[in-house]
């Protein structure tokens, strides 16, 4: 049996780094064998977005090439990593994903162009999307090491929040809020993985029942 692809969505601090490891423990506990991953891959072109986001250019320079590396990634990371592990039947949280290309690149690009781009992505089985008050999230980056991404600003990071909630249905994203201490937050993300895990199962039964 395929394993299942699992998003975790959410602005820059909103905690989808450390709730992808919560959710697969989650996984693994109900003995499920997961690979936890994220976007911009560890891969040569996740490379270079890394170089790119943490450099001097100013966000309205490199926007399409960001567009352009972003969808490029993602599809290496799909043939390279994504989809070898799901084809052995493994669970894979990934850390970021379409709806990411989506929310950050359609800030500077037409919407319809990144879709474009990332059509070829496979969809995702479940994409939760954490959320928290911008002031919440932002103070969370600034406490972080490490000099300011190219989107890590509070003008940037304001319409990346209104965003994600507008185009979560695109992905039939599933918000869940992401404030509160890391286990509450845990909990809720499960029970909703668990709910669109159940309803994903009962489509094709309900179909079969009908037909
Ligand atoms: P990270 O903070 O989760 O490591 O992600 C790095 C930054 O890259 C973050 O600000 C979101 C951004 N990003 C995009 O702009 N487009 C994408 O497709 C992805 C996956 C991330």
């Amino acid at each position: 049996m395929r394993g299942r692809l699992i998003v975790l969505e959410g602005a820059d601090g909103t905690g989808t780094t450390t709730q992808a490891r919560t959710l697969a423990d989650h996984l693994t506990s109900q003995g499920r064998t997961v690979h936890v991953t994220a976007e911009p891959s560890r891969g040569p072109v996740g490379v270079l977005i890394r170089e790119l986001l943490g450099g001097d250019r100013p966000r309205e320079h490199i926007h399409r090439e960001l567009a352009l590396l972003f969808a490029a990634d993602r599809l290496d990371h799909v043939a390279r990593e994504i989809e070898p592990e799901l084809a052995r039947g493994v669970d894979v949280v990934t850390d970021r994903y379409l709806l990411s290309s989506l929310v950050y690149q359609g800030l500077d690009s037409p919407l319809d162009w990144v879709a474009t781009l990332n059509r070829h992505a496979p969809p995702a089985d479940v994409t939760l999307l954490l959320t928290l008050p911008v002031e919440l999230a932002m103070a969370r980056v600034a406490g972080r090491a490490g000099h300011r991404e190219v989107f890590e600003t509070r003008e940037v990071q304001q319409r990346v929040h209104r965003r994600y909630l507008e185009l979560a249905p695109r992905v039939d994203a599933v918000v869940v809020d992401g404030q509160g201490e890391i286990a509450e937050v845990a909990a809720r993300l499960i029970a909703a993985l668990t709910a669109a895990l159940t309803a994903a199962l009962d489509v094709p039964l309900e179909r079969a029942h009908g037909g």
